[in-house]
């Protein structure tokens, strides 16, 4: 047990992969490594929140070297006991302040782990963070949610997201903050288990302000990771930022 492992703490990791096991279907995660093995070339990637492995362990399967920054010991634990998972390279830290030696071609930050970070200047250094350890012409990729508010009545903060016999879930919204706590719940062994996590949401505006705070820039926004359109209708965004070659 470590505490201070965050919201991910040994409970959670436990179950991670099983209720989060849509995400870790090849239909979801093989787009994702196709294009971050494109982005990365022959460089190096630096993933933020790396959990279990996700993608950080088939984006090493296809030969890029991946190194990752988490905060929970306990995820990481998780990752380790996995095929390939003892050879990942990991520092335990905040990643919007935790330094790792070298520099990478790509970095990356997915699903909805920016909004991990609940204030806007936490998310600030996290991109400054990020900035000083690509290489010239490295790039920053960061796949999370269009904030949900159209679909937010007026006057009313709560959102339920998608159920099922066993799980549900609702967003109960502070706007005056940018602010969003997630509650789930479970039904396990028989016992709801209830996990709740703060959120601090950021449209794609404000990301490509701090990406310019940082000196990047904007190179690339998606819908999904098939280079989807990103329109007015798309509920997430896979957004790419450079940092310039001089
Ligand atoms: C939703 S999970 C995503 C894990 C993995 N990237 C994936 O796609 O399955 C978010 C992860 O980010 C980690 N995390 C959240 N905030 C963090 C922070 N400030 N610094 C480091 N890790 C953090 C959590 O511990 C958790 O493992």
């Amino acid at each position: 047990m470590h505490e201070d492992d965050g919201y991910f703490d040994e409970r959670v990791a436990a179950r991670y992969d099983e209720s989060a096991a849509e995400m870790f279907d090849p239909a979801v995660v093989d787009p994702v490594i196709d294009l971050l093995v494109e982005i990365a070339g022959s460089g190096r990637a630096l993933e933020l929140g790396i959990g279990t492995g996700r993608i950080a362990l088939p984006l090493a399967q296809r030969g890029v070297p991946v190194h990752g920054i988490e905060l929970s010991k306990a995820m990481v634990a998780r990752l380790r006991a996995k095929p390939g998972g003892e050879d990942i390279g990991v520092t335990i830290g905040d990643f919007a302040t935790t330094t790792v030696e070298g520099t990478f071609s790509v970095a990356y930050l997915v699903f909805n782990t920016i909004m991990n970070l609940t204030t806007q200047a936490a998310q600030v250094a996290c991109f400054r963070n990020v900035a000083a350890h690509l290489e010239p012409g490295g790039c920053f990729v960061i796949e999370v949610g269009v904030p949900d508010l159209q679909r937010l009545p007026p006057g009313e903060t709560i959102l339920a997201f998608p159920v099922s016999e066993t799980r549900w879930g609702f967003d109960k919204y502070d706007v005056a903050i940018q602010g969003l706590t997630s509650h789930h719940f479970e039904i396990v062994d028989g016992r709801v288990e209830r996990f709740s996590v703060p959120f601090r949401y950021a449209w794609p505006s404000e990301l490509d302000l701090m990406a310019q705070l940082s000196g990047m820039r904007q190179l690339e926004r998606w819908s999904e990771w098939k280079r989807e359109p990103f329109t007015s209708d798309s509920r997430k965004h896979v957004s790419v930022w450079e940092k310039p070659a001089v």
